[in-house]
């Protein structure tokens, strides 16, 4: 049954959600789900935007039919390779055998390595700054290599100004509605935002630069990525918040307290810090047990936030496990520009503390504070005491 909606006259999603599915690359929780956009251009030539993912193929098909109303198709234009967004091309190629692939060169090497596909007088190859005429509409493509992959493109409507941007500017979270201004507040899902752009795209944060340094050039009517909701208001407070999660900055003077902790005492004494701060006059410390909640959230914390402390105890003469996946984590999506506090635990060889500075300052960036507090086994009023002075140099640096 089609279920599809007009962006325009002549633009139609033809996209679906998907609020089964459990991870995300079966990697990410996605307790909303996550959507998958498509787009029908009709005009003289027609052509879609991109496919979806397998596990909606049906109601994909059903919309791209729908909105193409009997017509054929000509165009299927692959801006990103990535299975969650091409698993239908062949599909599409068989049932509508007139239809030509429009991609780049690293996307038709990605089509052969992923599929077997006979493409033998169906290719369309472009590049940078090449345009397609489908008649009213113009789609000049503006690559974004590492966006999330590096056959990544972006197709600029130059007639309508729709930017169809490929995974940047996407969301987790299916669509309750799509346009982002059907809703009170159009920034109502900035949490899943932050948290596709940190764990997806975080790590790409100089290729996530030159992008919005293109888009910076392009007069844009309407943002339509291949996850989360369409933009068509506030257009310029969301490069603004890609532009700061890109250069890492945080986006608010704030602390983020992760701890880990085996029988409670490390949390005690992060939760102690939280009380210190907030009786300090310090708003909207968050604090997380890293063995509860999935590091995508975490790490969306960190992208949020100027301050962050670590406390974690020794384990296996090492660090524990959990705050190490952290660690590891901030790592690889190359996060920087934060100021660290470290608190440490450990009954006999406290080892945590050395490992967690080690691992932070090899980060770009990181403003890493001297004084570790040291937690032998359970807090008592020697670190009560630390923790106040970490407290007051944490309210100094939120004041700087
Ligand atoms: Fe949703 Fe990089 O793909």
């Amino acid at each position: 049954m089609q279920n599809t909606r007009n962006v325009t006259d002549s633009v139609i999603w033809v996209g679906a959600n998907d609020r089964r599915i459990g991870l995300f690359e079966n990697l990410f929780p996605v307790e909303k789900g996550v959507s998958y956009n498509s787009y029908v251009i009709l005009d003289e030539k027609t052509a879609v935007m991109d496919t979806a993912d397998a596990a909606v193929t049906l109601q994909f098909l059903d919309n791209v039919r729908g909105a193409l109303g009997g017509r054929e198709l000509d165009y299927i234009v692959v801006n990103h390779m990535e299975p969650d967004h091409c698993a239908n091309i062949e599909m599409l190629m068989r049932l509508y055998p007139g239809a030509k692939v429009v991609g780049n060169a690293k996307t038709f090497q990605f089509i052969r390595q992923f599929y077997e596909m006979d493409l033998e007088g169906r290719t369309v190859e472009v590049k940078e700054g090449d345009v397609l005429d489908l008649g009213y509409h113009k789609l000049q493509f503006v690559f974004a290599p590492m966006v999330h992959w590096p056959e990544v493109m972006m197709a600029y409507d130059q007639t309508e100004k729709l930017l169809f941007s490929a995974d940047a500017f996407g969301s987790f979270g299916a669509l309750d509605v799509l346009f982002n201004d059907e809703q009170d507040c159009p920034f109502a899902d900035l949490a899943e935002m932050r948290r596709y752009f940190s764990n997806i795209v975080g790590k790409y944060g100089p290729q996530v630069q030159a992008v919005l340094k293109k888009a910076a050039g392009l007069e844009i009517s309407a943002i339509c990525p291949l996850h989360g909701q369409i933009w068509r208001t506030d257009i310029a407070e969301v490069l603004k918040k890609h532009d700061q999660w890109s250069r890492y900055e945080a986006e608010e003077k704030a602390v983020a307290i992760f701890y880990a902790s085996m029988y409670g005492n490390t949390a005690e004494a992060a939760e102690t810090l939280a009380a210190m701060l907030a009786e300090a006059g310090v708003k909207n410390t968050v604090v997380y047990d890293v063995s509860r909640t999935h590091v995508s959230y975490l790490i969306s914390e960190i992208f949020r936030c100027s301050n962050i402390v670590l406390a974690a105890p020794t384990y296996n003469n090492g660090l524990y496990p959990t705050m190490l996946n952290l660690l590891e984590d901030m790592k690889a999506l190359n996060l920087q520009n934060r100021t660290v506090s470290i608190i440490e635990n450990g009954s006999w060889a406290p080892q945590s503390g050395k490992i967690m500075r080690e691992m932070v300052s090899s980060l770009k960036g990181m403003n890493v504070s001297e004084k570790t507090v040291t937690i032998k086994s359970s807090v008592k009023e020697e670190q009560r005491q630390a923790l106040k002075e970490l407290c007051t140099e944490i309210c100094a640096s939120l004041e700087a």
